[in-house]
């Protein structure tokens, strides 16, 4: 990412670092709690996030810019061969610019250390502009769990991205 400028009236140019994807501390969970309370229907509780950062076999990233503004996260599983990506979310207002992208290509490069199957994800039938998102990094559908969602009863789409370089479209085509 590009470093940008801002400047506040009567101020000088002040350049900002770049955002910087890294692996989510204890000390990032309140920033990430805010932005669930935000953008989630059903928010993942703070005991929830926290028992995930502790567990072996996750990696749980964010994107920060600045000192330790936090601008999006994603946090991921493994559960014997395959990464369950449990969450991906970016705030609001840092939406488009390529951040939950970035965070996801960069779960693909520290999970390619292990051998492993590959990724799954549940996402709402609804939401269009993920599944897209999904689908341009490799991601494709392989059914639907119905009325996965508690808050309204929604569907939910099951993708699978296999874990080989040479296999984009899943374990069954
Ligand atoms: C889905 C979400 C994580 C995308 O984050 P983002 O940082 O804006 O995504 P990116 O900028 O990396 O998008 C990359 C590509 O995905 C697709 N995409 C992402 N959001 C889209 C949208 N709202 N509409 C259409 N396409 C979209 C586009 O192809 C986009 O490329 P483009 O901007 O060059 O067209 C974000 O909208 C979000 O946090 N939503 C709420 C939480 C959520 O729904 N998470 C997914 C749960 S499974």
């Amino acid at each position: 990412m590009t470093r940008r400028k801002t400047r506040a009236v009567g101020e000088a140019v002040t350049e900002q670092p770049p955002a910087k994807v890294r692996l989510m501390r204890a000390r990032d969970v309140q920033q990430v709690l805010g932005i669930e309370q935000v953008i989630s229907a059903t928010p993942w509780p703070r005991h929830m996030l926290l028992s995930e950062l502790g567990r072996p076999g996750t990696i749980d990233l964010v994107t920060v810019e600045g000192a330790a503004e936090i601008v999006g996260y994603v946090l991921a599983s493994r559960y014997a061969d395959v990464w369950h990506i449990l969450n991906v979310a970016t705030r609001p207002d840092r939406r488009r610019r390529g951040i939950a992208r970035r965070m996801l290509e960069d779960l693909f490069d520290r999970a390619a250390s292990k051998p492993h199957l590959g990724y799954t994800l549940e996402v709402r039938v609804s939401n269009g502009g993920a599944i897209r998102l999904y689908k341009d990094l490799g991601f494709a559908e392989h059914g639907i769990r119905p009325g996965y969602y508690s808050d309204n009863g929604e569907d939910a789409v099951i993708m699978w991205r296999s874990g080989a370089p040479d296999d984009m479209h899943g374990i069954s085509g």
